[in-house]
């Protein structure tokens, strides 16, 4: 295995089939209180100017808009944002623009935060990963926090399974069968969604799984100050069976 899928790769998978995976069987409440919780982690000031990179099809956007905070959800998935400004309904807030993080299209300085939940890097490698990493960095305001929330390689590994199923609504299944090359740490994906009817579509995927160290040392490559590492939003440990969640401040003047 080599390292991630091609852009093409991951366009084809966020897409309306991932709509199909998550959107529809996703929990609100659940959704809400990550963002409410992500947003403090970020120490974003009330009402203050909070990026949500990448933004998928805006679950914590739009609660954190309508909880008072001045949103801006990015993302290069046209279905994924389409179903973000369904969800918003015409508000002022979130704003939702359609661009690729490894370029935004936002002045120096223009955030007071950033998030980047569920596990949304490892999909462009070390290296551009770094970069988008920078290109985040580049748009916080000095002092500005981002919050990292991903799957890292520790419990990736200890909680490893081949296949795995869930049961969706209306009596749908996904499937997921993973392979992880330890060397490379890259794990491959291929989920299959199985309709009521027994209609099946697949996509695969490779991703590089970051261990905390490393994401630690990317950060710090990509020109942030101080990175801190917990186990969830709320601030609880880190740990090998965590989530890992960076927190990671933009160099004060
Ligand atoms: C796992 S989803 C998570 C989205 C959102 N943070 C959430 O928690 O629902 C990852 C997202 O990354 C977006 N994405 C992948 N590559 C991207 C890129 N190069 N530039 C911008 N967005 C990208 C996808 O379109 C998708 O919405």
């Amino acid at each position: 295995m080599e390292g991630p899928s091609t852009t093409e790769t991951f366009d084809a998978f966020f897409s309306d089939f991932y709509l199909r995976a998550y959107a529809a069987d996703e929990s609100e409440a659940e959704a809400k209180a990550q963002a409410l919780a992500a947003a403090r982690l970020a120490g974003c000031p009330e009402g203050g100017e909070l990026l949500d990179v990448p933004c998928g099809f805006g679950r914590h956007a739009v609660p954190l808009a309508a909880a008072g905070y001045r949103v801006t959800g990015v993302d290069r998935s046209a279905a994924l944002l389409e179903e973000a400004r369904r969800r918003a309904g015409g508000a002022r807030w979130p704003k939702l623009a359609s661009a690729d993080y490894r370029s935004l299209p936002f002045a120096d300085a223009s955030f007071d935060a950033a998030v980047n939940l569920f596990t949304s890097l490892g999909y462009l490698g070390d290296e551009e990963d770094t970069r988008v990493l920078a290109e985040i960095r580049r748009v916080l305001r000095p002092g500005g926090r981002l919050v990292v929330e991903l799957l890292h390689r520790d419990q990736l590994v200890l909680r490893f399974r081949e296949q795995d199923w869930r049961l969706l609504g209306e009596g749908r299944l996904l499937l997921e069968q993973r392979t992880f090359d330890a060397a490379a740490g890259v794990a491959q994906t291929t989920q299959t969604l199985i309709d009521g009817g027994g209609e099946r579509e697949s996509r695969s995927f490779t991703v590089r799984v970051y261990a905390a160290t490393e994401l630690t040392a990317m950060l710090a490559r990509a020109g942030f100050a101080e990175v801190r590492c917990y186990g969830d939003l709320d601030g609880t440990p880190f740990g090998p069976d965590t989530r890992l969640v960076a927190v990671a401040a933009s160099p004060s003047p």
